[in-house]
């Protein structure tokens, strides 16, 4: 007599009862970028149906945000002016601390989490202040810290640091705490590589690094047990949700995670994930509805419990939540 596992996949509803892993709206969370300017819906080259918007067209996009039931978005700002010192992104009425106050006045229980970093507001495009060609670490974290404090002031629920310079999260905590805003959380992009995969983002927020590579900062990508290290301390230093970066390939990274760390876990599919998805679909390769379903499903199997993805909507809407 044999044990038959076919028993449980005999139709639809059966296999509905047994799945293991199911997406649901609460695990999205919806990446946009914000420029400065009026009337703007723009279609980014690189990542076809993702958008810059400028603020005054903001309200369509979160509007489907929120019958879609996702909680929150992440925010990229794409500033007016670049300088050494990344002064616009600490600005208080830099692109994205007004992006905040407008999302908050068009759904204030949406969650607005920032990114927190300089690459895109620095004229060499480093995520740090640069000295003698090397990203100053201690230097930068005071910028950093003040970005954070200032995205805290214009109301983010979450700060998201994406730079991976050592104490961050620390200092950005330390900071914040200090200035009252202790019930502003941090998602630390604790594990996030040197990876290929940020192309297409790149070319969207206009932030590719005028020299050198960012492998003096960001991790590489034969390490795991390093990336244990970096969650480790990002924890000790104060992280409410850690993040793995990208997700697709490095889901030994969040299954890892989550054996050893019981703190939320958000994994980030990231621009060449999904402008892989897309091309190869545009192609007639691949049927770009389920291959997504897929990608999805096998990132929160791995273990994240939150995904940040270009696809969320789609993603929904193709699952009839
Ligand atoms: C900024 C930042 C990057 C991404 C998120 N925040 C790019 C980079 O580190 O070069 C990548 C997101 C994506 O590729 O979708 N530091
Ligand atoms: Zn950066």
């Amino acid at each position: 007599m044999y044990k038959r596992n076919r028993r449980l996949r005999q139709n639809s509803a059966i296999r509905d009862i047994v799945r293991e892993t199911v997406l649901n709206p609460q695990d999205f969370i919806y990446p946009i970028f914000v420029v400065e300017g009026e009337n703007i819906k723009k279609e980014i080259d690189s990542m076809p149906n993702n958008y810059h918007y400028s603020l005054d067209r903001l309200d369509e996009i979160i509007k489907e945000i929120v019958e879609l039931k996702i909680r929150g978005v992440l925010l990229f700002g794409i500033p007016s002016y670049k300088d050494e010192e990344g002064s616009s992104a600490f600005d208080n009425n830099g692109i994205v601390q007004k992006a905040v106050r407008k999302i908050k006045e068009i759904a204030p229980s949406l969650l607005v989490i920032t990114d927190v970093c300089m690459c895109q507001y620095t004229s060499h495009g480093h995520c740090g202040i640069v000295k003698n060609q090397y990203v100053d670490n201690d230097l930068t974290l005071r910028y950093l810290s003040k970005i954070a404090l200032s995205h805290a002031k214009a109301g983010c629920d979450m700060v998201a640091p994406s730079d991976m310079m050592d104490g961050r999260v620390g200092f950005i905590r330390e900071t914040l705490d200090s200035n009252g805003y202790v019930n502003t959380g941090i998602m630390a992009y604790s594990a996030k590589y040197a990876s290929s995969f940020y192309g297409p983002f790149r070319q969207a927020a206009n932030s590719a690094p005028s020299f050198g590579d960012r492998k003096t900062y960001q991790m590489d990508i034969g390490n795991i047990r390093e990336a244990m290290r970096e969650i480790e301390y990002d924890i000790n230093e104060g992280a409410d949700i850690v993040m793995v970066k990208p997700a697709l390939p490095y889901l030994d990274v969040i299954r890892w995670t989550r054996d050893r760390f019981d703190v939320p876990i958000a994994a980030y599919q990231v621009s060449g994930e999904y402008a892989m998805i897309k091309a190869a679909s545009k192609m007639g390769y691949i049927d770009e509805k389920s291959i997504v379903l897929e990608a999805l499903t096998s990132i929160k199997r791995a273990g994240a419990d939150i995904i940040i993805t270009y696809y969320a909507l789609d993603a929904l809407r193709w699952l009839n939540y």
